[in-house]
């Protein structure tokens, strides 16, 4: 008899955080459109997109903070919001998307195997999109995960203070954790990267890059091969 060996197939995925910055009062049709446009232009890699909560999420969190909620109802907030947000994208989207907007990680797997573009908000609370975004990139076994921010990269000092600080081109998790020494971690304020997602970066060796979440930038880091940002090594 034939034995039939079915041939272990992984697609290659891409997971993308699209930071909250893209969303908010002033975001109008044709910038979500652009987005999702791109998104579908992509060619023989499926994206696998979070979208942040933006200021939108902020608004709600510090509203709620201040009639009293407690951090992990503020989390749930901001989830929601990024959940929104993410509903805007599939609605540009339309049958290029997966339906659903997954809650859980596993709804992210299993989502990815439907090979449509997948597009997901925040998963738990407790942590950034950008954790989460790390935590999808290791169960869809993507081959790279691009945090797509509303900053150039990491820079070696703080570009706001120092005219001459300079963008790295690349940065260790070591290094990215030593920087991260002493942020807060309340809702609605969770950095660049967060512990989570450098730990999980860490551990599971995820080609990670840090870019601002322009259009080209995007496109070109996927397609082209062009390297734009910082990216982390572990
Ligand atoms: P983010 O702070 O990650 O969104 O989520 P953002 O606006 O995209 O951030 P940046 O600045 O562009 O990177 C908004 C809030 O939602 C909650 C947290 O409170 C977070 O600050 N959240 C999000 C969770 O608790 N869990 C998640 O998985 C995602």
């Amino acid at each position: 008899m034939v034995e039939h060996h079915r041939k272990s197939y992984t697609a290659n995925r891409v997971v993308i955080k699209l930071s909250g910055s893209i969303f908010g009062e002033d975001t109008n049709e044709r910038k979500i459109r652009a987005y999702a446009d791109m998104f579908s232009s992509i060619k023989e890699i499926q994206p696998i997109v979070i979208s942040g909560g933006g200021r939108i999420a902020r608004h709600y969190i510090d509203l709620a903070r201040s009639l009293g909620s407690d951090e992990a109802n503020l989390d749930i907030m901001g989830i929601n919001v990024s959940r929104l947000n993410a509903r805007l994208l599939l609605a540009a989207l339309q049958d290029k998307a997966y339906p659903k907007i997954p809650k859980d990680l596993e709804e992210v797997a299993l989502a990815a195997e439907s090979g449509k573009i997948v597009i997901t908000g925040g998963l738990h609370p407790g942590q950034s999109t950008n954790a989460t975004s790390a935590l999808i990139a290791e169960i869809v076994n993507a081959s790279r995960f691009l945090n797509a921010t509303d900053v150039d990269g990491i820079y070696d000092s703080d570009p706001n203070i120092n005219n001459n600080a300079k963008l790295l081109k690349t940065i260790t998790v070591q290094q990215c954790l030593r920087l991260l020494e002493g942020e807060s971690s309340m809702a609605g304020t969770y950095d660049l990267m967060d512990i989570v997602a450098l730990k999980v970066i860490e551990r599971s060796k995820i080609p990670t890059r840090i870019l601002k979440a322009e259009i080209s930038n995007i496109l070109n880091s996927i397609q082209s091969g062009i390297q734009i940002g910082t990216e982390i090594v572990s």
